[in-house]
């Protein structure tokens, strides 16, 4: 049985993870996540403290890693690294070292792009969430719905526009006075909050939408973010309307993802939906989700939130399935900021 070390440093996560198995009968053995906190007093991430935290945490996250799984760096068959999309020199870092083990133990290499990593994420903690199924990615710089006919097949059915759906997030909370990054804040103020103080219309989603419209499957949430912060310099007591607003947001937000991939499955006759990605964290959208998706009878499978949000074990599990194609990468794999997803089908 393979035993795949996969390493992720696309962003500010430094994670290094033990998986063995083969096909989906899989194993994790071990996942170490470093979760660089520096970036909070910045209020997003600054992709040169990044890097240079990748730099000094990745050979103790990885030796964690394979100690939690009691095997040694001999032991591994493959090094998946994340090689794209994300910041070019905090993905230099995980590459790089990944090339190093490579070229030391002769290991196999395998670069991995960090979305379909996502796609594979909740597989590893729900054995039903493999394919085919409708999967919603929603990050803080990513929101792409897929239809994922098989491993490796993925046809690209929408993306936002403008800003991701975790962004989106993350600007309304600063808008709020809230802390980065400001999902979960969000998510907890908008209990409190009265949804028909606030109401924004859900964005992009037509009454009269039809399958073949340009905007049928696509998000958009930088007029959302306007249209809060309208109501955040129209209120004449924020404190008092903080949380409606955010109550607000949420649920028209969450209303454009759940309609959208409703409408996927619904098209693609798909029984699963597959959330991955830091927001999926949100138990608002899983519940809505589920609720708007019972009567064409679909299961949602979200991810607990170590396996949501950036993780290396994801990319070791999307790892395997390549190196068991027989794919692997030269020592001369490189870092990409933006890379399409491998595997690609027709729409
Ligand atoms: O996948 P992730 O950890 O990193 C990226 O690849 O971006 O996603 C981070 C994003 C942030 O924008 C964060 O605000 C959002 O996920 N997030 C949430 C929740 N927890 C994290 N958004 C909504 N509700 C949450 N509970
Ligand atoms: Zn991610």
């Amino acid at each position: 049985m393979p035993l795949i070390l996969g390493i992720e440093t696309s962003c500010d996560e430094t994670s290094a993870a033990v998986l063995s198995g083969t096909g989906d009968q899989t194993r994790l053995d071990s996942l170490v996540i470093l979760s660089q906190d520096v970036h909070r007093i910045f209020g997003g991430v600054v992709p040169e403290l990044a890097s240079r935290a990748h730099l000094t945490s990745i050979v103790p996250v990885a030796e964690r890693a394979l100690a939690d799984a009691s095997v040694t760096l001999g032991d591994v068959d493959a090094v998946a690294v994340t090689a794209g999309p994300g910041l070019v020199g905090a993905l230099l870092v995980g590459v790089s070292f990944g090339k190093a083990i490579a070229h030391g133990t002769g290991a196999a290499l395998v670069g991995v792009h960090h979305m379909e990593g996502h796609l594979f994420a909740t597989s590893l903690e729900h054995s039903d969430a493999v394919p085919p199924f409708t999967a919603l990615l929603v990050s803080g710089g990513h929101t792409l719905l897929i239809d994922v006919e098989r491993w490796g097949a993925y046809r690209m059915l929408g993306a936002t526009r403008d800003d991701a759906a975790g962004e989106a997030f993350d600007k309304v909370a600063k808008l709020l006075g809230l802390p980065y990054p400001g999902g979960r804040p969000i998510e907890q103020l908008a209990r409190d909050g009265d949804p028909t103080k606030f109401r924004f219309s859900k964005p992009m989603v037509r009454r009269n939408n039809e399958e073949g419209d340009a905007d049928f499957y696509d998000f958009s949430f930088s007029g959302l973010k306007t249209a809060v912060l309208n109501a955040v310099r129209g209120s004449d007591d924020i404190e008092r309307d903080k949380a409606h607003i955010a109550r607000g947001f949420q649920d028209a937000l969450i209303g454009s993802l759940v309609e959208k991939t409703f409408r996927a499955a619904d098209a693609y006759g798909r029984d699963r939906i597959v959330l991955g990605g830091g927001v999926a964290c949100n138990s608002a959208l899983v519940g809505a989700m589920a609720e708007r998706t019972s009567s064409i009878g679909a299961t949602v499978f979200a991810p607990k939130p170590r396996l949501a949000t950036d993780n290396a074990a994801m990319i070791a599990r999307a790892g395997l399935f390549h190196f068991e194609r027989g794919e692997r990468s030269d020592l001369d794999l490189n870092a990409f900021a933006s890379q399409p997803i491998p595997g690609l089908v027709a729409a």
